[in-house]
């Protein structure tokens, strides 16, 4: 037995980076993954590479910007294996930028994805998550969600990024103490700086000040993150990680 046999997992944002990563990791620790994404090819593919490594999961293809789709993407992983444990909040974007200059499309595209999007995931997966805790050889559910250093620490460049990071900390925080009595733990994992395909879309000015900004820093692997989400989800039901901050070892913010 694994310590997530007979657990169902959804990740959002399991095409690429950190989640797909903790798609793996919960897979090999013997949880079914729902990976969920708006990219398909990614998701087919990773599942595939999850299956052939001898666990299971199923691509699920939805933008968690739109209720219908998250609530959509829920009632697919329920649908398929009866029951959902552990929800990994984890699709998220970056846009960087002086507020002065900035698109205010960018902002609304930041509080689309890591806020409400984190909002109809979680809102879709509560009954669901409180069921399993009430049903579960575990004894408990869980609730991870991808936060960032800029979850603590407001910067230039990164204010409303830093806003929506904020935000999912208290939101986890206030459901965390509400569903005490229903054995679903609620977890923020922090991570610094991390090699993804995060910073692809950013403006080449934007990239290229990023790239100054961390030139002497070894990058965390999206794996680093992914082992602080297992840590979190695979601990007894009378412990409760509830915070974890995972900076790369020379990151000064
Ligand atoms: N990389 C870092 O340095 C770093 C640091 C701190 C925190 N984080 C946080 O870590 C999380 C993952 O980021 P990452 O670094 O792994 O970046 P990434 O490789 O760009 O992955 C982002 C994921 O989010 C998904 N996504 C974006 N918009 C979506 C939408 N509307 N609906 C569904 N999925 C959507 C993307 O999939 P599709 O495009 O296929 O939909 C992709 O799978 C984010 O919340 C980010 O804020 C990252």
């Amino acid at each position: 037995m694994k310590p997530l046999s007979g657990t169902v997992a959804l990740v959002t944002g399991a095409s690429s980076g950190i989640g797909a990563a903790t798609a793996r990791a919960l897979a090999a620790e013997g949880a079914a993954v729902a990976l969920v994404a708006r990219r398909e090819d990614r998701l087919r593919k990773l599942a595939t590479g999850i299956s052939e490594a001898g666990g299971d999961a199923a691509a699920v293809t939805a933008d968690v910007t739109d209720p219908q789709q998250a609530s959509a993407a829920v009632a697919a992983a329920v649908d398929r294996w009866g029951r959902l444990d552990i929800l990994v909040n984890n699709a998220g974007l970056l846009r960087m930028g002086s507020a002065a200059q900035a698109p205010l499309q960018d902002w609304s595209d930041l509080v689309a994805v890591n806020v409400m999007g984190v909002l109809h995931i979680t809102h879709a997966a509560l009954d669901q998550l409180i069921a399993a805790a009430a049903d579960s050889a575990r004894g408990v559910a869980d609730i991870v969600t991808i936060s960032s250093t800029g979850g603590r620490v407001a910067r230039p460049g990164t204010a409303v990024y830093s806003l929506t990071k904020f935000g999912v900390n208290a939101f986890s925080e206030g459901i965390r103490q509400e569903l005490i009595g229903n054995r679903v733990r609620v977890g923020v994992v922090g991570p610094g700086t991390v090699d993804t395909e995060i910073n692809d879309d950013l403006p080449a000015q934007a990239r290229e000040a990023f790239a100054r900004n961390t030139a002497n820093m070894v990058k965390l692997r999206p794996e680093d993150v992914a082992d602080a989400v297992t840590y979190m989800v695979t601990r007894d039901r009378r412990v409760a990680v509830n915070e974890i901050l995972v900076r790369a070892a020379e990151q000064t913010w």
